[in-house]
């Protein structure tokens, strides 16, 4: 099942909106920054754009002299064609579009350059969440709502610069013609129309904004959806559920549905309502000329000149009422993007860390106390230490807080009480590329990049060379395997790295820690998917790498360890026992019996 909302970035309940208006400005003010960095390229696109809208308002004036030339000659006139008026008026409409069309192209690099700043930021912003946000996330929403947010900055920019202003500049423009040379009815119809029509417009947005929201949480929810289920396609397959799987995502999809059909009707009522506004206007407007015609108080080409203009002036003011409507749902869009921005890291570094210093690498726990969350507690007071060079291993049953104390030093988390420090520095005051720069990790399941095998190992220094990789390989033991592989080291390891055994995974994840070179080494059941043959070569290469390096070396097979210079026994988050192998033995507690069970086991097996 998926998780319930509230640990991720977006509030569940987006459709609050009395937080509406005052963001937006914000998010707004938060795009100056893109257009100032191109100031030159904006100037010059809106001076493009001044040049059209003034072309777009001439188109009719000059229409009006053609008709105006035809009027007022006798019949045998007619014959004279106002050529130059012809050539004006046919290069009038083309510079309308043409300086559009320039100032799209310059201005294009505007809005493209944010979008990659935009989305880079937040990329890089997802990197610097610790490890808590990444286990809660949705994968298939978090990347629509990257997407969408993106794809919003991009068209607020276009838009509010280019469609928002000028539209309001033309409209201004209209007005001040009309009221020169006609009678200020004209000028009041228009100005009442328009009123009339931003204000139906914005209120009908308004409302509609909810369905945006509700359609878009319901499209990140199938989408997560999606995902999470093709993700887990081999256990849709071992339990047949295929069936059960697509009939919960159809439950995604009719919610989806219908969040998208009160889009669509809602749309439907908006658009109808501005055409009825609009249709009304023309009408009063053609209406009043034609009386003023037939009274003779105005020419025809005047009439022809309003006409135009009326068609002129509406079809920006239709548009500018999709712009509206768009711009809501992408400052929405924006706004869902920058949520994920100011979901503030966790863990982060402190003001005045300072680069670590491992040097050797002891490593201490001093009192370490953590839970994942505030009402569980997971780990009650572990201290230990491991000088530096030495290794410590730490056994117990699953779930005992092995990995978790792994995590811990790799500062994933940081501790609730106690501290944690390496070569004598608190770890939560030194920066985290240095730490996590000086130590390998193992890890329990891998993962791999769906990239190629060689790809995968030089993961760990990406700057390595062919001879450094093949030595990794080589240590790892993966030089016998890959020379079965018909590619090689280029063999693709498929999503998650699900087309190589999780041994051989194991060991592409111990050549790329080789590969990485770091002073301390944390073995987290690093052998526990290989069988005893492979895992007593892989456990020679590892123990050669750790006789070098700090080690923290956590085993479920208690054989794999008993070479470690201490040997830490935790139960339930405490440690109940510790010593070397011999003396644990003797003294006869939890790790004797563990010992001794665990010898039986392999008895059995080899017997077997
Ligand atoms: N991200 C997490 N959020 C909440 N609980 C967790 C998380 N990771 C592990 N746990 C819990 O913490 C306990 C210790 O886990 P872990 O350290 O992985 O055990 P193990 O000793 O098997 O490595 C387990 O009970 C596990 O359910
Ligand atoms: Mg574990």
């Amino acid at each position: 099942m998926f998780p319930s909302n509230t640990s991720t970035p977006v509030r569940a309940s987006a459709i609050d909106e009395d937080d509406q208006t005052r963001p937006n400005w914000r998010i707004i003010r938060s795009l100056l920054p893109y257009l100032l960095e191109y100031r030159g390229r904006v100037l010059l696109a809106l001076m493009f754009l001044v040049v059209a809208k003034i072309a777009n308002v001439a188109v009719p004036v000059a229409l009006k002299y053609i008709v105006d030339h035809f009027e007022d000659r006798p019949v045998e006139a007619l014959v004279t064609v106002p050529l130059a008026l012809l050539a004006a008026y046919g290069l009038l409409r083309f510079s309308a579009v043409f300086f559009g069309e320039l100032r799209d192209a310059v201005f294009a690099r505007v809005a493209e350059r944010a979008m990659r700043r935009v989305s880079l930021e937040v990329f890089r912003h997802l990197h610097r969440l610790e490890l808590g946000f990444h286990l809660s996330r949705r994968t298939g929403g978090l990347a629509r709502d990257i997407e969408r947010g993106t794809n919003g900055i991009s068209f607020l920019l276009r838009f509010l610069v280019f469609n928002i202003v000028p539209t309001l500049f033309e409209i201004a423009l209209v007005a001040v013609i009309l009221l020169a040379v006609f009678s200020p009815v004209f000028v009041l119809t228009v100005i009442g129309a328009v009123i009339g029509y931003v204000l139906f417009s914005v209120v009908v947005t308004e409302w509609r904004t909810r369905f945006v929201r509700e359609a878009n949480v319901a499209d990140n929810r199938s989408n997560t959806r999606a995902v999470d289920s093709l993700l887990n396609y081999e256990t849709v397959k071992y339990f047949g559920n295929e069936a059960y799987e697509a009939e919960r995502y159809d439950r995604d999809l009719a919610a989806w549905e219908a969040a998208r059909m009160k889009n669509r009707l809602s749309l439907a009522a908006l658009n109808s309502g501005q055409a009825l506004i609009i249709a009304a206007a023309v009408t009063v407007m053609m209406w009043l000329a034609a009386r003023e015609v037939a009274a003779g108080t105005m020419t025809l080409g005047d009439l022809v000149m309003i006409n135009a203009y009326m068609i002129q002036l509406f079809i920006p003011l239709n548009f500018l009422g999709f712009v509206y409507r768009e711009i809501r749902q992408a400052l929405v869009n924006i706004e869902r993007m920058f949520g994920l921005l100011q979901q503030p890291a966790r863990v982060v570094d402190a003001p005045d860390a300072r680069p670590l210093e491992a040097d050797g690498g002891s490593i201490r726990f001093e009192n370490v106390k953590f839970g994942y969350q505030p009402n569980r507690s997971i780990l009650h007071g572990v201290s230990f230490e491991i000088p530096a060079g030495r290794k410590l291993a730490i056994v117990g049953p699953s779930g005992s807080g092995k990995s978790t104390i792994a995590r811990l030093l790799f500062r994933f988390y940081d501790v609730d009480e106690g501290r944690i420090t390496i070569n004598g520095q608190d770890i939560r005051n030194v920066t985290q590329d240095s730490l996590r720069a000086a130590i390998g990790v193992v890890p329990q399941d891998t993962v791999l990049f769906n990239d190629s095998i060689a790809y995968n190992i030089r993961y760990g220094r990406t700057n390595a060379d062919e001879n450094a990789v093949a030595e990794a390989v080589r240590q790892a033991h993966l030089d016998g395997f890959i020379a079965q592989l018909p590619e090689g080291l280029d063999t693709r390891v498929g999503e998650r790295g699900l087309k190589v055994s999780g041994g051989e995974k194991q060991r592409i994840a111990i050549a790329r820690m080789l590969l990485k070179d770091p002073p301390i080494l944390v073995l987290d059941e690093a052998t526990s998917s290989l069988d005893s043959g492979a895992e007593r070569a892989v456990l020679g290469a590892l123990n050669e790498a750790a006789s070098r390096r700090t080690t923290l070396a956590i085993a479920h097979r208690l054989s794999t360890v008993r070479d470690a210079d201490r040997i830490l026994v935790l139960e339930h988050g405490r440690v109940v026992e510790q010593g070397r192998h011999e003396e644990l033995l003797n003294h006869g507690g939890v790790y004797a019996k563990l010992w001794e069970h665990q010898q039986h086991e392999q008895a059995a097996d080899e017997h077997a």
